[in-house]
């Protein structure tokens, strides 16, 4: 692959990342030995942000597979394709990454069959190689691949956990919502809106999440409260605002909804 094409997986501007805890120095401690590096943590909690930042401060292209259960190994590692000339391999981005040295993120792995996720397994312990096997090749990862996964523990039923053998090739940092300060600097450093709206916001996330488990799978997450503020920033009512962001896409239990439009009103007035 040319310096060209590797340049279209490197990230142009660093992306804004507020760190929560000591995640940057154990990802670089993890990078520095090309260590297999798994996040876990709910929705919009700030997993894809954090690869993207360290990707970013590492130097090093980016390669993201969203993964789901239609997935095949060969979506990952690659296939033969037919052209006019008869039969060409094309790497898949796993293959590309292990190549030209990128990080590959593997978003939402447990989505993916688990004959599918074997296929990591060989570049995953002191292996790493990734064996072509249709194309009889067998590819040593570059020197600076590393392999990042992420995964929702929580809402997955219990087929879908990983196996144990493809868990434990893994070190794993935990994510959850930043507590409130920090998450009120996230939310107005990400949309503009000012510290006091921020904090409501987040205020009323935090009553949403109190409600897990009792009516709502989830609770408002990080990335519901930037669109709340986006929209707010745009010069829209926070009532209404509220309810387009952290409500309406929460829930569709009409009772549910009017609990969560209830904590809106305690912080905003129409
Ligand atoms: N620590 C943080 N620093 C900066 N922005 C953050 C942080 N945490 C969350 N965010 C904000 O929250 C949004 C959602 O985060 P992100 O997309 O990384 O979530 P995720 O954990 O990957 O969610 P999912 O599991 O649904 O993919 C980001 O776009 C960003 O605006
Ligand atoms: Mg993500």
């Amino acid at each position: 692959m040319t310096e060209m094409s590797i340049d279209q997986f490197r990230l142009k501007a660093e992306p804004y990342y507020r760190p929560v805890g000591n995640e940057v120095d154990l990802f670089e401690a993890a990078y520095a030995r090309r260590m297999p590096v798994m996040l876990k943590g709910p929705t919009g909690c700030g997993k894809s942000r954090f690869v993207e930042y360290m990707a970013f401060k590492l130097g090093r292209p980016l390669i993201t597979v969203a993964c789901n259960e239609d997935m095949t190994a060969s979506d990952l590692v690659g296939r033969f394709l037919l052209d006019k000339d008869g039969t060409r391999w094309q790497d898949g981005p796993l293959t590309t990454a292990a190549r030209i040295g990128a990080i590959c993120y593997l978003d939402e792995v447990v989505e993916a069959r688990q004959d599918t996720t074997v296929v990591i397994h060989p570049l995953t312990d002191y292996r790493r190689c990734l064996p072509l096997d249709k194309k009889q090749e067998l590819l040593q990862a570059h020197e600076d691949f590393q392999l990042v996964i992420s995964y929702n523990p929580g809402y997955q039923s219990l087929m879908k956990d990983l196996k144990p053998s493809t868990k434990q090739r893994f070190g794993a940092l935990a994510f959850d919502y930043p507590e409130a300060e920090l998450e009120t600097e996230i939310v107005a450093a990400e949309t503009g809106v000012d510290k006091e709206i921020a904090g409501k916001l987040v205020q009323i996330a935090h009553r949403a999440r109190n409600l897990k488990g009792h009516g709502l799978d989830e609770g408002i997450s990080t990335r519901l409260l930037v669109y709340a503020g986006q929209i707010i920033a745009e010069g829209v009512d926070p009532v209404l605002a509220c309810k387009m962001t952290l409500v309406t896409p929460l829930t569709d239990d009409p009772d549910m909804q009017e609990t969560l439009e209830a904590a809106v009103a305690t912080y905003f007035f129409a």
